[in-house]
């Protein structure tokens, strides 16, 4: 299997190139208990929520981390690929098996979307579009791919995310050009991607906690308030066609509440969603 044989490959290998992310490097920012617990870094693999998946069918602790500099198959939402150049972002995938207590795996994934949109924010201003992109003006800087597996007591959540954080425009194909931002192309310099991988966990561990705490209504509220989307006017493609309408709110399992010209109420759980007149409030006509 492809996963297994970069596990043995990266085993095997004795000298890792200089530029690839180092367990310690990371473990400098990290304050968390249980995530990162163990934590592997590779330098390339297909995608790194492929080898976490088979890292937990084989027993992988709760908490476990891979990241890789570089994927040669990064998956994202809606069956779309994830542009993956090398030593220049954050490919990070995280195991979770206490998700078999929480009620939606929508609520996870909005969760992951807090937290990783709260990282970004140390190092720019940023928003999120349903149900976890993280925006920098418009354009998406984040993307998170929650994929559940198993049953019962064997049940697990591999999360995978995504951060643009020093790719320059040259790195991403023609047609992403436009819709990808890197914070580096924000911020105007260069970001320390060990600090932002043990930022990112740091705070997914803690808004996770939260979640299985306190459920998810503490999670809604930021996330009310880090999306701006409630008001807003939307449009979503759906299987059975194009739905538009007011967003009203974020429901208890985390779908988007629209209410439609007709009146009536719509409920929205999957799918992409464009905000008319474009993301940010005021800007000109667009959509993103
Ligand atoms: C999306 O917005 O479409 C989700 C993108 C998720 C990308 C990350 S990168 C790390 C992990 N491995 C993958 O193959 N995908 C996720």
């Amino acid at each position: 299997m492809a996963a297994e044989a970069d596990i043995y490959r990266h085993m095997r290998s004795k000298s890792p190139d200089p530029r690839r992310l180092s367990v310690s490097a990371v473990r400098e920012h990290l304050r968390s208990n249980w995530i990162a617990g163990e934590l592997h870094c590779f330098d390339a693999l297909d995608s790194t929520n492929t080898t976490a998946r088979e890292l937990a069918r084989a027993g992988a602790v709760d908490g476990t981390v891979v990241i890789a500099e570089k994927q040669r198959r990064g998956r994202g939402r809606l069956g779309r690929s994830w542009v993956s150049p090398a030593y220049k972002n954050l490919y990070v995938s995280v195991v979770l098996r206490t998700a078999l207590y929480l009620e939606s795996d929508l609520q996870i994934s909005l969760m992951a979307g807090v937290a990783t949109c709260e990282t970004v924010r140390e190092w720019h201003e940023a928003t999120i579009k349903w149900p976890n992109d993280v925006l920098i003006g418009g354009r998406k800087v984040a993307g998170i791919l929650a994929e559940m597996e198993g049953v019962g007591e064997d049940r697990f959540v591999v999360l995978g995310i995504g951060v643009n954080l020093n790719a320059e425009v040259g790195d991403y194909p023609e047609e992403v050009r436009d819709k990808a931002i890197s914070l580096r192309m924000a911020v105007g310099e260069p970001v320390d991607r060990a600090r932002v991988a043990g930022r990112l966990l740091t705070l997914l561990e803690q808004r996770y906690e939260q979640l299985l705490r306190e459920g998810f209504e503490p999670i809604a509220r930021a996330w009310r308030v880090d999306s701006g989307m409630i008001g807003r006017v939307i449009r979503v493609g759906e299987p059975g066609g194009e739905v538009s309408g007011e967003v009203i709110d974020v429901d208890a399992d985390g779908a988007l509440r629209l209410l439609l010209a007709s009146g009536a109420t719509y409920r929205v759980v999957a799918g992409d969603v464009t905000v008319v007149g474009g993301y940010e409030r005021g800007a000109a006509a667009g959509a993103v």
